[in-house]
């Protein structure tokens, strides 16, 4: 069997923004879709209040970027929000046209809109409380029935192949040099999408990926290639992820070159549950836009003097506030009362949170909930234009990967599966014009394992992982101070080194490759933080803790130097 794979389009990733780019792109060519584990375990399938988009006739597109700005902390450009948002629409009946069923309102054809934290207005289109479910199903279903389109599952992308790649392995193959030389230098960039160009640096051919089912590492060479890899929560000790969100994309798009932006605003969703029975589960913001109140353990309800939206409120204040009363009273949890709002219709309204709370012994409808912060996005990621190009030439973002800016310094509940259609239309667009003036005048060399034997002691990548994710949980979390980051960073460094040394001596497995990541994603989040002289939004450090509007209203970006 060929060790290569050749196709038009190549997607990494099977959530919504890769599904999205594929179904389109399948029209213009092959498209090849890697899921690192089954297909239907994305962070789109996890989500649960649902897509914001201006469909009730009350609302406007200017209510919406308003809405945005504001609890981006006003790091978003304006003009940016006002061309995507107003794609909100489109991208709705996008997903309606590829089967996605939307919940109607009660006793009409219309459909049901609730409101999310930050949101003036009711623009949250859902699918009862498990809206990523919907997504993920009927975006697969599309895609499995498209004879264009090949899914390829346990399939782990391990580094992106680009024209410099090449280049250097060719040289150093006349060296005798085994395997890849350590090179970890970061360059910050002037900051400002304005600081690079779509294209400027190298051009991307494919990537290798590990196929986990044969453990082989294959090279998948395309005419473009998309990044749709979701996020990295898995940073981070308590998170409302997936296992596979450990920042895969972030990490190769910086190893090959491509700008990553305003990684220092990672979104904590003030509501997980806390339950010692309970890993990574979210409690829909939904459940406050449809009336819950938060509470302290004796009762006391404690947003209301915090912000004027009260439990409403955009996720990071009410995050920090809870992060801060966790801390003053000692306490493990705060809780989430609904009691008042009745069985019926929480029942109805929330079947997927009430099933999962029934099975550890909880009636919302009778017991508050307890909840906890736990990490759940990264607004920052691989910076793209308006179109969804990076700064490598055939190599596009899309999805929770990228950093387009329009989240700003905090997302705005339900603007990412927004974020994902439209931005996956528009990538796919680009990627159509990338491919006509491509020339595969390069032929890719095989996967080079060098001398690397088998893993003996696989203990050592639980503990390494476990340490890093610790270590940012207690170091770079909701609130910062530079003693902490610069911690991190000493430590992160050293954790660095030692992977290095183990990545390159033993056969890469999905473990590996994700631990190398996650480390990583770790170091670009500790870098942006310490970057960032102010505070704003989820950025949040007591060395810094005024916003800066003069010298910071602007992106922070990393870039790798060789
Ligand atoms: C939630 O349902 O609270 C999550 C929605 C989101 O993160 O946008």
């Amino acid at each position: 069997m060929s060790d290569i794979k050749r196709c038009d389009f190549l997607i990494i990733g099977a959530g919504l923004a890769g599904l999205s780019a594929a179904l389109r792109l399948a029209e213009h060519g092959s498209v090849m879709v890697l899921s690192k584990d089954e297909p239907d375990l994305s962070n789109t399938a996890w989500a649960q209040g649902g897509i914001a988009a201006v469909w009730d006739p009350v609302d406007s597109v200017e209510g919406h970027v308003q809405d945005t700005l504001e609890a981006g902390a006003h790091l978003a450009d304006p003009e940016l929000l006002r061309d995507v948002l107003a794609d909100g629409p489109q991208a709705v009946e996008d997903l309606i046209r590829w089967g996605v069923s939307f919940s109607k309102a009660a006793d009409s054809e219309d459909f049901d809109l609730t409101r999310e934290g930050g949101h003036q207005a009711r623009r949250v289109l859902h699918a009862g409380d498990m809206t990523g479910a919907e997504i993920q199903r009927a975006m697969l279903a599309a895609v499995r029935a498209h004879p264009a389109i090949q899914l390829l599952a346990h399939h782990v992308a391990i580094d992106l192949v680009t024209r410099r790649k090449v280049a250097r392995h060719a040289a150093k193959r006349r060296l005798g040099i085994i395997g890849p030389r350590l090179d970890v230098s970061i360059r910050y960039g002037p900051g400002g999408p304005e600081g690079w160009q779509p294209g400027q640096g190298d051009r991307c051919l494919g990537a290798y990926a590990l196929d986990v089912e044969n453990g082989r590492v294959m090279v998948f060479a395309a005419r473009a290639t998309v990044l749709a890899t979701g996020g990295a929560g898995k940073v981070y000790r308590y998170t409302s992820n997936p296992d596979v969100a450990t920042g895969d994309g972030l990490a190769m798009a910086y190893r090959a070159g491509a700008v990553i932006g305003n990684m220092e605003f990672v979104q904590f969703h003030p509501t997980c549950l806390f339950h010692p029975e309970a890993k990574s589960f979210l409690i829909s913001e939904a459940l406050r836009g449809e009336g819950g109140v938060l509470r302290l353990p004796d009762g006391r309800s404690f947003m209301d003097g915090v912000h004027p939206m009260a439990s409403l409120a955009p996720r990071d204040i009410v995050a920090r506030e809870i992060d801060a009363r966790i801390k003053r009273h000692g306490l493990r949890n705060v809780l989430l009362d609904m009691t008042h709002l009745g069985a019926d219709y929480l029942h109805r309204r929330f079947p997927g949170i009430h099933e999962v709370l029934k099975g550890l012994g909880i009636d919302m409808s009778v017991d508050p909930i307890p909840v906890v912060p736990a990490a759940h996005y990264f607004c920052g990621g691989v910076a793209v234009d308006r179109e969804g190009r990076t700064r490598i030439e055939g190599l596009f973002a899309v999805g929770e990967v990228s950093c387009s800016g329009l989240h700003g310094a905090n997302r705005l509940a339900s603007n990412s599966l927004l974020e994902a259609a439209v931005f996956g239309g528009r990538a796919a667009r680009s990627a159509v014009a990338a491919m006509t003036s491509f020339q595969a005048d390069v032929e890719i060399p095989p996967w080079d394992s060098g001398e690397a034997r088998d893993a003996d002691e696989l203990v050592v990548i639980e503990h390494t992982w476990d340490e890093i994710r610790r270590l940012m949980w207690n170091y770079v979390g909701i609130v910062r101070t530079d003693r902490r980051l610069n911690r991190a960073l000493a430590r992160i460094g050293l954790i660095k080194k030692e992977i290095q040394a183990y990545y390159w001596d033993f056969k890469v497995t999905r473990d590996l490759v994700e631990l190398r990541n996650i480390a990583l994603v770790a170091e670009l989040v500790v870098r942006s933080a310490l970057a960032r002289r102010e505070s704003r939004g989820l950025h949040y450090n007591l060395d810094c803790s005024a916003r800066d509007d003069v010298n910071w209203r602007r992106m922070t970006t990393l870039r790798r130097e060789w």
